[in-house]
């Protein structure tokens, strides 16, 4: 069974895809100090899949300590990394915090690679590094923009870290996925995203606004160049982001890789606006979200959507799931949310 170790494991991206990589039969090591995820994650991996991955508490800014863990558990094939602290509007208030955990602990693991033989790592990037493109939809050949936050500016300089590294090293190779709107749970309902506190995420917004938690949705402008006002994205459901890993892993085991360093967009091709994902979600789940349009939010790109041709091409990976029922299994896991918060 080869083994792979998954940094923010618990997390939301993260424990879909120790779920995906489980049930494809691979050794899941997650590494992940909690600071925005829950132990009790593993519990729900283990109803889906049978199995509860080995977890490690620790902080990947932490050299010695990801040294000894990665030291316990010998042959590790390959790292997904996606520990990273990811709150937008705090990146610009604290924005050393972010630069010292989501940088060292990618300095770290690059360094630790070599030492421990592990040859692969797959990163966590974004479309933010896109900003607002000036061709729609966006290839990865896009140019890189100035990125509006430091957190997005964490994503551009890894990718840059990650490139230089392996330049530098042909023995190591990078997959870097640019992921576009990760949305929805586990069709089961065991795992799904846990916002802490406010969220600052649309889908989370609407969902806890349908149950109850907050009063109204605010839909940040309706004055955008686009067929609706409201702005456009590319709302990918997160069990087909989580199998894009596995895949991924796969092909850097199977030595299939064209070059040290791909990159690859992960969105679905279509570009929704906020208005009409707030519309679908109403009409499949049955349920009112009161709302009202407020002005633009700071720092928002008007419309971005993915040209996911290269990832079809070359990972064989599509994403596969209607936004129908993307959005009924967002629904879904707020109910279960609700009925253990009552328990
Ligand atoms: P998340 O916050 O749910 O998961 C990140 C996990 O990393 C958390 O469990 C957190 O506790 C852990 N973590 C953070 N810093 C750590 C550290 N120093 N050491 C150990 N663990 C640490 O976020 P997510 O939505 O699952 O995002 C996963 C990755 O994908 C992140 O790198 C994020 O930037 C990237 N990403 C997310 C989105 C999105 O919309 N969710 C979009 C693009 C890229
Ligand atoms: C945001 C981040 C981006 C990050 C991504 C994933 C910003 C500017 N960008 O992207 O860097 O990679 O999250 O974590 O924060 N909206 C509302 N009301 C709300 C919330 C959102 O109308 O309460 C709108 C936004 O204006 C946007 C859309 O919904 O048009 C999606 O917003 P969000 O879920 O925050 O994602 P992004 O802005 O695309």
């Amino acid at each position: 069974m080869d083994r792979i170790l998954v940094t923010g494991g618990t997390g939301y991206i993260g424990s879909h895809t120790v779920v995906e990589l489980q049930q494809s039969g691979f050794e899941v090591i997650i590494v992940d100090n909690l600071v925005n995820s829950n132990v009790d994650v593993l519990c729900g991996i283990e109803k889906i899949t049978g199995v509860r991955p080995i977890f490690e508490n620790v902080d990947c800014t932490e050299y010695v300590n990801l040294d000894r863990t990665i030291e316990k558990y010998p042959g590790i094939k390959a790292i997904i990394h996606f520990a990273a602290l990811k709150a937008v509007g705090e990146s610009v208030s604290h924005p050393l915090e972010y630069y010292r955990n989501n940088l060292v602990s990618l300095i770290n693991l690059l360094e630790l690679m070599p030492k421990h033989k592990i040859e692969n790592i797959v990163f966590s990037s974004s479309c933010t590094v896109y900003g607002q493109p000036d061709v729609l939809p966006v290839t990865e050949d896009a140019p890189i923009k100035k990125a509006l936050s430091p957190y997005g500016n964490t994503k551009k300089i890894a990718e840059d870290i990650i490139t230089d590294t392996i330049n530098a090293n042909h023995a190591l190779s990078a997959i870097l996925l640019r992921y576009f709107n990760p949305i929805g749970a586990h069709p089961s309902a065991e795992i799904g995203e846990l916002p802490n506190g406010v969220p600052n995420n649309l889908l989370p917004y609407i969902t806890q606004t349908a149950i109850g938690l907050r009063s109204e949705l605010k839909v940040f402008g309706n004055d955008y160049n686009t067929p609706d006002g409201s702005c456009i994205r590319d709302y990918i459901n997160v069990v087909d982001l989580a199998k894009a890993h596995v895949i991924a892993v796969q092909r850097m085991l199977q030595k299939k890789q064209k070059s040290d360093v791909e990159i690859f967009n992960l969105g679905t091709g279509r570009g929704l606006s906020v208005l009409e994902l707030l519309d679908i979600f109403q009409k499949v789940n049955k349920v009112k979200v009161p709302y009202k349009i407020v002005g633009r939010r700071e720092g928002d790109i008007e419309q971005v959507w993915a040209n996911p041709a290269r990832a079809n091409k070359e990972l064989g990976w599509k994403a596969q799931s209607s936004v129908e029922d993307t959005l009924k299994s967002a629904w879904k896991w707020e109910l279960k949310l609700k009925e253990r918060r009552e328990k």
